[in-house]
């Protein structure tokens, strides 16, 4: 059983490289990619303050997102591509920081409290196949360091699962 350790850090540069490592950690030994999303979304909610909702989308088709394990309030299912800020990061293939989710055209949303919004693409192999959504109930709550922090997650999740049969 894994046990979510309390990070230290002095900053938000440490406090990454710490849930990283924890991450890797975590996944370690484990290829199935909805377990590591499972695991991963449990990690980051747990361990990353401020957060009102952490989980995955992943494109079930070339135009729509469908939910996967996340932690949070129960969520949207679909958002069509292009739409949101989930769909609009799938349509730029990379990542949207939001301050403020009500000065976002056509954000979706899931949770009323949310107030900031961090969304990374998945990218494997040259493809985008989903994305990793942060909520928080906090105005600007996400930074370029989460943004950099979160990506690092997202590419330990990509690295440690497998989608081959
Ligand atoms: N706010 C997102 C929808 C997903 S929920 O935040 C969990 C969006 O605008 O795409």
């Amino acid at each position: 059983m894994h046990a979510a350790k309390k990070i230290d850090a002095a900053n938000k540069r440490d406090f990454y490289r710490e849930l990283a490592a924890q991450l890797s950690a975590l996944l370690a030994g484990e290829e199935d990619p909805i377990a590591n999303a499972a695991n991963a979304a449990a990690l980051i909610y747990h361990s990353v303050p401020h957060l009102n909702w952490a989980g995955f989308y992943f494109l079930q088709s070339n135009d729509e997102l469908v939910l996967g394990p996340f932690q949070g309030k129960p969520a949207c299912v679909r958002i069509a591509v292009g739409r949101g800020v989930c769909g609009t990061a799938i349509e730029r293939g990379s990542s949207i920081l939001v301050e403020d989710v009500a000065a976002f055209p056509g954000h979706i949303a899931c949770d009323t409290e949310s107030r900031s919004e961090l969304v990374v693409p998945l990218i494997h192999d040259g493809g985008i196949f989903g994305v990793l959504d942060l909520d928080s109930p906090l105005p600007a709550r996400f930074d370029a360091d989460d943004q950099k922090g979160m990506e690092e997650l997202a590419a330990i999740y990509i690295a440690n699962s497998s989608w081959e049969d």
